[in-house]
């Protein structure tokens, strides 16, 4: 009696896991991978340190991308913007985000600074043009950053 409940639950078990493999799973890429030994790039900025944890061109992931960043004490990304979600959480270090909001376009010289610093979370506004910089002297700021809807067009 039990087998024949069983069986059907596997089979729907089974057919659902394929059907979410195949739908959102990257090809041949490994489920659990090890931070340390992904390539790190700076991209020819210096005291930059740029870690794709996931993208699309490297892992062919569709709706985000994750990026580790540290920046050494002074290091900065350059003023940019993008027409996608950008959502950081500050794991290390403190340091200052530039933000010249789409409101404010008659005032693009001046934009606002907010300080962030170790375990806060902020959002960059779609289109908003920002900058991160470490202004602390001592410590590197690290931070994960989450994006949606890859390829980024800056
Ligand atoms: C992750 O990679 C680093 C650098 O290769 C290594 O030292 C560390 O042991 C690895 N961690 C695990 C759990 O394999
Ligand atoms: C960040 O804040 C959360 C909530 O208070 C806490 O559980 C966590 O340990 C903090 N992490 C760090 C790195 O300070």
């Amino acid at each position: 009696m039990m087998a024949f409940l069983w069986i059907p639950f596997f089979i729907a078990l089974h057919f659902s896991t394929t059907v979410e493999s195949s739908s959102c799973a990257v090809n041949g890429f490994p489920i659990v991978r090890n931070i340390s030994e992904i390539p790190q790039d700076n991209y020819g900025r210096q005291g930059l340190s740029h870690i794709t944890v996931a993208g699309s061109a490297l892992h062919g992931f569709k709706e985000i991308e994750v990026w580790l960043q540290t920046f050494a004490p002074g290091a900065r990304t350059p003023i940019h913007r993008h027409s996608c979600e950008e959502i950081f959480v500050v794991l290390k270090g403190s340091g200052t985000l530039y933000l010249a909001s789409n409101s404010h376009k008659n005032y693009p010289g001046s934009p606002q600074e907010f300080p962030i610093f170790k375990n806060s979370t902020f959002f960059v506004p779609v289109n908003d043009a920002h900058q991160v910089w470490n202004t602390d002297e001592h410590e590197d700021l690290q931070v994960l950053v989450v994006i949606s809807r890859p390829p980024v067009k800056v």
